[in-house]
């Protein structure tokens, strides 16, 4: 598998067949149909995508941009495609967004055991600000929240304008 052959695009009711798929495979309490249903209907502003390999989805991110912040929801790569880069351009795609719409801040929710899973999120520069207790249904286990701080360009000084007294 080559990343130049995957495609990132709007998911749509088309895709769901495959989603729902890696979904049930790969989290013990999958989200539902209906779920995903609202989302591509565009519910609290989310903007689903997939990533396609030949037309096949094989993985996908969901994210809702609310006014100043991003929250990333549901993250999914298929299980015989993991660790080849794929979560990293979904993750890459949402931050780019995110700093288009000038957002502040992105924030997930990651469980407290799936130490690999903070580790990938660490690798764009997330840090976990605090533990959500028993954010989990299944199993009651505790949700490690992490956030990513966009730092916003501050606008370029005037020409000749004075220099700002803030050091
Ligand atoms: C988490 C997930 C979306 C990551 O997608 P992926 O395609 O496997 O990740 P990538 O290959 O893009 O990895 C990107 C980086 O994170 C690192 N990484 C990914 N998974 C890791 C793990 N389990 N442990 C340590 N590092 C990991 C990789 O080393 C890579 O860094 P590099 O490019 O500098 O080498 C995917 O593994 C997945 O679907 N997991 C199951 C569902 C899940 O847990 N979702 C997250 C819920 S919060």
């Amino acid at each position: 598998m080559d990343l130049k052959h995957i495609r990132l695009e709007p998911m749509t009711e088309a895709h769901l067949t495959r989603v729902l798929e890696i979904e049930g495979d790969v989290f013990s309490t999958p989200w539902t149909s209906e779920m995903f249903t609202q989302e591509v209907e565009g519910h609290l502003g989310s903007r689903p995508i997939v990533a396609t390999l030949l037309g096949k989805v094989v993985g996908y991110a969901i994210a809702w941009f609310f006014d100043e912040d991003v929250h990333l929801v549901n993250i999914a790569v298929a299980r015989r495609l993991q660790s080849r880069g794929i979560g990293k351009l979904l993750v890459n795609d949402v931050v780019r967004e995110a700093r288009k719409r000038d957002k502040e801040v992105i924030t997930l929710e990651v469980r407290a055991g799936h130490a690999g899973v903070q580790v990938f999120y660490r690798t764009f520069g997330f840090r976990g600000i605090g533990l959500r207790k028993g954010y989990y249904s299944d199993n009651r286990e505790d949700a490690v929240l992490m956030i990513l701080e966009l730092v916003r360009q501050a606008p370029a000084p005037r020409a000749g304008g004075r220099e700002s007294n803030a050091r």
